[in-house]
């Protein structure tokens, strides 16, 4: 049963992407880490699978993105201050960093491919010592679909490690970098065989950017993707969401390349 939350506040990010701020109304789901995943469930319409974007240990608040593209997500999006949605959760594998430690770090987005990695982000950042260098590269469609604008620029600017973004289609403002998120590798420093590489955003985004890694020498248990299929009970047991010999709710949606590179290639997702 989904638990009662409230939206305690709301952000544009784009002209179809918001994020909440949700609050327990009453008992709070265990904690989430990064990487996992919430059923949230719109009243009257329907639950989805949503990537935990923020875990904040305030009241047990949690943060989620939502990009509006079907029924669910747009009555999410919908959503303000106030109103009341339905959580089911935590769900899913979690972005390891224990593999990470002592070596070099690429957080490396597409789009709202950002939001699973933001928490990944934070925790990363809190513990520079533990990594060598950190890179997180973002790329997306145009300069209206890159989310988290206030903090990436910060991150940009004054972040322990170099933050650099990029757009397929840059408007008359835009001066930064222009072209796919793996140009961005060149301005990275990393060291392949000691690096981990943290991978979401579309699937034709992730099999390039991981192909790329692997060629640059990154081993593929150390190139962690997030792999989305449509989800149903969140829990493994209605088989929703098979993919080759795995349920990706229950063994993803976080997992190496080395497994999720043979179901990549042999099937769109
Ligand atoms: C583990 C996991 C984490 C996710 N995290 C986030 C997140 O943090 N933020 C977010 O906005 N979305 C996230 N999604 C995607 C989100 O679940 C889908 O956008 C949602 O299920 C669409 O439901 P709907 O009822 O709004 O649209 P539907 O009516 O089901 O679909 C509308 C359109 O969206 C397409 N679509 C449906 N599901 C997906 C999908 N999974 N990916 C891409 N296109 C899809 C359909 O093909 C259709 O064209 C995640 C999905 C998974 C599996
Ligand atoms: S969503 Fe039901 S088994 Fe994965």
């Amino acid at each position: 049963m989904p638990l009662p939350y409230r939206v305690v506040r709301r952000r544009a990010e784009t002209a179809d992407t918001a994020s909440f701020v949700l609050e327990p109304l009453d008992e709070a789901l265990p904690p989430f880490r990064p990487g996992q995943f919430a059923m949230l469930y719109a009243f009257g319409v329907g639950d989805i699978p949503v990537s935990v974007s923020g875990i904040l240990p305030h009241r047990h608040r949690l943060m989620h993105t939502v990009r509006a593209v079907g029924a669910v997500s747009t009555a999410l999006c919908e959503l303000g201050p106030g109103d009341t949605v339905g959580v089911r959760g935590p769900f899913g594998t979690v972005w390891d960093t224990s593999r990470a430690a002592g070596g070099d770090v690429l957080v490396i987005a597409g789009g709202i491919g950002l939001a699973p990695l933001r928490p990944l982000v934070y925790e990363v950042f809190r513990a520079p010592h533990r990594f060598r260098r950190v890179h997180v590269l973002i790329g997306a469609r145009t300069p209206g679909d890159l989310v988290y604008r206030d903090e990436t620029a910060v991150w940009a600017a004054a972040g322990p490690g170099g933050t650099a973004l990029t757009v397929d289609r840059p408007d008359a403002g835009w001066a930064g970098d222009v072209g796919l998120v793996t140009g961005l590798l060149g301005h990275a420093r990393f060291d392949p065989p000691g690096t981990t590489a943290y991978v979401c955003g579309p699937e034709v985004m992730i099999r390039a950017t991981a192909r790329e890694l692997v060629h640059r020498g990154l081993r593929p248990e150390r190139v962690l993707v997030s792999l989305e299929r449509t989800m149903r009970c969140g829990t493994g047991h209605c088989g929703h969401c098979q993919l080759g010999p795995l349920l990706l709710c229950r063994d993803g949606a976080v997992l190496g390349y080395d497994r999720a590179a043979p179901l990549l290639a042999t099937r769109e997702l």
